[in-house]
């Protein structure tokens, strides 16, 4: 979907998404201590929003501006900052080692623009950074429920693996399961989930304890 398709899909409805940050964004960043966060794909922004309440410097990034509007009106309404950057993540260049942490979920996109988009997210890494990426897997489509159904922008922990550049560190790449309620029906999602960090260093080894 190009960004036209995104500003028509927002437009839809007043919240495409949920305002509470994801569930596995919450449980891995809530015991790391505060530092830069870059949202890619950042959508109508709860997980930039969450990250700016907890401390965090935050800057996210979407090529939805109506998905940005929205961001910054509920941002603004948390009275939190967050900087907005209306970008396509796949071209778009982060300042270089500028970020603590990058953040990428349920961003879907052609597995060649999905390694470009980590390839930047790499390069935004300071050293000893954290790269968290959360996505619908595509054993969803048989055995799970929700997000896209074109199998070509689901993944799997192993190709989100194969398509990080050198220099990251994986320490998770596995599923992981949440509970989906629809029309009265609990289901069982099954999400992609990668954690790296960049260049591990003694330095970067306090953050991530
Ligand atoms: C499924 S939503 C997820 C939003 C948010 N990360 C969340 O978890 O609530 C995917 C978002 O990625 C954005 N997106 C898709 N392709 C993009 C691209 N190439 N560059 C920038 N944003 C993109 C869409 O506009 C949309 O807001």
């Amino acid at each position: 979907m190009n960004s036209s398709e995104w500003d028509l899909r927002y437009r839809e409805t007043e919240r495409l998404w949920s305002a509470e940050p994801n569930v596995f964004v919450a449980e891995i960043i809530a015991p790391l201590p505060p530092g830069t966060a870059l949202d890619l794909g950042c959508g109508e922004g709860r997980n930039a929003r969450w990250l700016a309440s907890r401390g965090w410097t935050v800057t996210g990034v979407d090529f939805s501006a109506v998905a940005l509007e929205r961001a910054r009106k509920d941002a603004d309404a948390a009275g939190v900052n967050v900087r907005w950057i209306q970008a396509d993540v796949t071209t778009w260049k982060p300042p270089a080692r500028a970020f603590d942490l990058v953040v990428s979920c349920y961003l879907h996109l052609p597995p060649a623009e999905m390694r470009a988009a980590l390839a930047n997210a790499a390069e935004a890494l300071r050293a000893g950074g954290m790269l968290l990426v959360v996505g619908h897997a595509r054993v969803n489509l048989t055995d799970g429920v929700g997000g896209p159904q074109d199998p070509e922008v689901l993944y799997e922990p192993a190709e989100v693996v194969d398509w990080l550049p050198g220099g990251l560190r994986v320490l998770r790449a596995e599923h992981a399961y949440r509970e989906v309620e629809k029309e009265g029906v609990v289901r069982r999602a099954i999400d992609t989930l990668v954690v790296a960090t960049s260049d591990f260093d003694s330095e970067s080894s306090d953050r991530l304890q």
